[in-house]
């Protein structure tokens, strides 16, 4: 067979595979584009400074919330959660006690914009937050006053975290219910893992130690401070921004254009050396004489 024949066919298989995968590619590169705008949108929401809970800290790893907060909180408290949580948190057939649960879970639940529910029956998710970073210490300021308990809210610093260190913890730990791209996934008994493309790096410490609905809690003994921060720093910096992985990444474009990436290169590379071993076989049965 004429060599540029024999080119054409070989090269037809790996233009085809390319053509899919660009296809897949557009698509997830097009799904994810939808969460990056999520993200900024609620970003500007929750990293209002909190500096003024930062002031009083004592212990360095978590926040401390200032007790002048709590008239301001209270006033809130009575607006926007007494309805359901009545006025002193201890919960009526609305909506459960949230005294002694602690400023990581009255933080978490408010920052996500889980809380205030609008009504009751209704499924608590993740959307932008009507309070401000201020209001929200201030109700947890307030339902952290009627009891004590429960973790505090994490103080989190990624400047030194590690992020390989990270990706490792969250592949063991979280990818199973999150999925390794973040997206969140169905889960059995009707019930779904959220999307990690909007979470701040404190709603993912605080996520982690007081695992929100179906999740898992994650103690200090499981994973400790450092490790907390590694991982925040893997989902805020690559699952939240996968085209700034660098290197050769595959730019996060979803597992399954990723896995025709992978298929193209393996598949590319047999046939080169199925085509060279055949090229070898037909000059030496030349040679012979046939
Ligand atoms: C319309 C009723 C309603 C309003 C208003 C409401 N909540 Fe809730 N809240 C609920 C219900 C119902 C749940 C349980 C949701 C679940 O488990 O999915 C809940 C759960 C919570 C939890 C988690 C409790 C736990 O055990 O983990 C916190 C914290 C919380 N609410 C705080 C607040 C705060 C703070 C406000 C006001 C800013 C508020 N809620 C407003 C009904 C309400
Ligand atoms: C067994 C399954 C499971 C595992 C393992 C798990 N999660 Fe979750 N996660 C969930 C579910 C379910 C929710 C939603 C909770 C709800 O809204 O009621 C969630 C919610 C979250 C949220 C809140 C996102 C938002 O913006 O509201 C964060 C952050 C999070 N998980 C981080 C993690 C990290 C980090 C790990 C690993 C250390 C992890 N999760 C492990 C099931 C899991």
């Amino acid at each position: 067979m004429p060599y540029h024949k024999k080119l054409i066919r070989m090269l037809l298989l790996p233009a085809l595979l390319v053509l899919l995968s660009t296809g897949f590619a557009v698509i997830s590169i097009y799904r994810n584009g939808s969460f990056a705008a999520r993200t900024s949108l609620v970003s500007t929401g929750t990293s209002v400074s909190t500096g003024a809970s930062q002031a009083g800290a004592e212990k360095s790893n978590t926040v401390s919330i200032p007790k002048s907060l709590i008239p301001e909180g209270h006033i809130l408290f009575i607006e926007n959660c007494s309805s359901c949580h009545t006025n002193t948190g201890e919960g009526s057939y609305r909506g459960p006690n949230l005294v002694g649960l602690g400023a990581a879970t009255v933080d978490f639940w408010v920052s996500t914009g889980r809380m205030p529910l609008s009504q009751p029956g209704i499924e608590a998710v993740q959307k932008p937050s009507r309070l401000t970073r201020q209001q929200t210490l201030a109700i947890v300021a307030y339902v952290t006053s009627l009891g004590k308990g429960g973790p505090p809210i994490p103080k989190v610093n990624l400047k030194h975290a590690n992020v390989s260190e990270g990706q490792t913890l969250f592949a063991l730990n979280c990818a199973s219910c999150h999925t390794i791209t973040g997206s969140g996934d169905a889960l059995s008994n009707r019930s779904f893992s959220s999307s990690l493309h909007i979470a701040s790096p404190t709603q993912i410490a605080e996520a982690l130690r007081i695992g929100p609905g179906n999740m898992p809690r994650f103690g200090p003994r499981t994973l400790n401070h450092k490790e907390v921060e590694d991982i925040a720093a893997y989902v805020t910096r690559f699952i939240q921004h996968p085209n700034n992985a660098g290197g050769v990444g595959l730019g996060g474009v979803g597992p399954v254009a990723e896995g025709f990436i992978a298929l193209l290169i393996g598949l590319g590379g047999l046939m080169l050396v199925s085509f060279w071993i055949g090229d070898r076989q037909e000059k030496e049965e030349s040679r012979d004489g046939h």
